[in-house]
């Protein structure tokens, strides 16, 4: 059971409601409750006093003479209050004088009932102040009573029944009631119906934000057209005014995501034409810098060493060039080819071509079973897909030592095709690991320097794979060294 602070808004609403409902009732109806059986008192004791009135002249009018004759109780003659003209039925009356106590009523049927000696007792203890008391007289049920004293010191109790005062004001307590629980069970319909209906435009918009939350914004050009349906947006509620308010959000969002995509097609439009620009004067530079090596007869000492040092460096600049080029294009979603790749005869010509570049290196390569696996092709651009093969292998033979053993593994794993490249050289640097496939991310300065190093290889791999609906990771290899696997859907 979720506590209260979590319930949803509707079913919160929803009690609120029916809580007031029911305090509300509860009070109106004590209330008229209460004032109800008030005024039937004050009714009561009106008729109380004017009946003891009428009591306590009869008494004068008749003074029991008898009372003498008659010593010592057990008087069955009436009182004289009960001879009064006017005294109604049920209305009991208590006459006593010395040891004398007569007291008995009219019932319904017009016979004359006589008090026992305990009900007369309770009578005889009312305050003799002519103000009306409550009494209970045993099964005879509750009453009002008022006691007066006469001139001649009898005492003139007089009683009057107070059930149909309690059944009245029990039944209206009954009917309140049933009313009452009535009314909640109306409260609690309507407001669930209505509070669903006030609340469904919240719905809808958390609809239309769930669906603005899938799309994919973080690449590319971005469409973002969701907007919060024109009924929502009325300023006028506070419902609307929400909705409203989300879809200036969402034109705002949708504005920045398309400014900073035209900044981002600029800038990525810039370098590539850069790149595109510098082919050609770097081929040019490779070109004449290697026609005046080939005459070494006109060339002072040492200018062939820094010639072919210009060449060289020319042939570098011209790598990174290419691969700037290609990141350009590879983010400008570029189509590629979609032609079938058999993954594993380029893992044969990756490791052929790295066992040459690397002879220090231990080359090894793990294949499928031709006879009864899947064959590893997959569908994209052969080109970029051998570049993601050299450029891994290119970093386990630059980036450890001489004598680590690097394995191409090649497998399908369920619907996709996986390359494993691993070796047991010294790891990926701890501060590498977070950014290790942004551009530009590489390793020990000198080092890399020295081996001609840009870290945008790392770069260029998740690119392609990425390009190719594919993924990769790299973890700590089980040898302490390092393996990246490449997962691409398989044909
Ligand atoms: N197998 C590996 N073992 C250890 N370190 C590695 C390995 N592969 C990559 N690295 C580290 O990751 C860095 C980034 O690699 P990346 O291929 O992106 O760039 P690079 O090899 O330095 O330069 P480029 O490939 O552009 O010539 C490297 O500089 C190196 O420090
Ligand atoms: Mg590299």
């Amino acid at each position: 059971m979720r506590t209260p602070s979590r319930w949803t808004l509707r079913r919160r609403l929803v009690v609120v409601l029916v809580a007031l409902v029911a305090v509300v009732a509860l009070g109106m109806g004590a209330v008229s409750a209460l004032a109800l059986r008030g005024s039937l008192v004050t009714q009561v004791d009106e008729q109380l006093s004017a009946a003891n009135g009428r009591a306590a002249n009869a008494s004068m009018r008749f003074p029991p003479g008898d009372a003498t004759t008659n010593p010592g109780g057990g008087d069955d003659r009436p009182s004289p209050g009960n001879l009064a003209p006017g005294q109604g039925i049920n209305t009991i009356n208590l006459f006593k004088l010395d040891d004398v106590v007569r007291a008995d009523y009219i019932d319904e049927d017009g016979q004359r009932q006589y008090l026992d000696d305990d009900q007369s007792a309770t009578l005889l203890a009312v305050p003799q102040d002519s103000h009306a008391h409550p009494v209970t007289l045993g099964d005879l049920g509750t009453y009002r009573a008022m006691s007066t004293t006469t001139g001649d010191g009898a005492v003139v109790v007089t009683a009057l029944p107070t059930t149909a005062l309690t059944s009245t004001v029990t039944r209206f307590v009954v009917v309140e009631i049933v009313v009452g629980v009535l009314a909640l069970l109306v409260a609690a319909t309507v407001g669930l119906v209505l509070v669903r209906r006030e609340l469904r435009p919240l719905d809808r918009m958390a609809a239309t934000a769930t669906r603005v939350s899938r799309l994919p914004l973080d690449r590319g050009e971005v469409v973002l057209a969701e907007r919060v349906a024109e009924q929502d947006t009325d300023p006028s509620t506070e419902v609307g005014q929400v909705g409203s308010a989300l879809n200036q959000l969402l034109g705002h969002v949708s504005a920045a995501l398309t400014a900073r995509h035209e900044s981002e097609s600029q800038v990525r439009q810039f370098v590539a034409d850069a790149s595109h620009e510098l082919r050609t004067p770097l081929a040019s530079i490779r070109g004449y810098a290697e026609l005046v090596r080939r005459s070494p007869e006109v060339l002072p000492d040492g200018a062939v060493t820094s010639l072919s040092r210009i060449e060289s460096e020319a042939a570098r600049m011209t790598g990174l060039v290419e691969d700037m080029l290609l990141l350009a294009r590879l983010d400008a979603g570029r189509t590629l080819e979609t032609e079938p790749v058999d993954l594993g005869m380029l893992a044969i010509d990756a490791v052929g071509d790295a066992h040459a570049a690397g002879r220090d290196h231990q080359w090894r390569l793990d294949l499928p079973d031709v006879e009864h696996d899947a064959e590893p092709v997959v569908v994209g651009d052969e080109h970029r897909l051998r570049q993601v093969f050299a450029n891994l292998l290119a970093n386990a033979r630059l980036h450890t030592p001489p004598g680590t053993t690097v394995t191409v593994q090649v497998r399908t794993v369920g619907p996709d095709v996986e390359v494993r490249v691993t070796d047991d050289g010294p790891g990926i640097p701890e501060e590498l690991r977070d950014r290790l496939f942004q551009r530009f991310t590489r390793g020990d300065e000198s080092r890399t320097r020295g081996t001609g190093s840009t870290g945008l290889g790392l770069a260029i791999v998740d690119a392609v794979v990425g390009a190719h609906a594919g993924t990769i990771t790299a973890d700590p290899g089980p040898d302490g060294g390092t393996t990246f696997t490449v997962r691409l859907p398989a044909a």
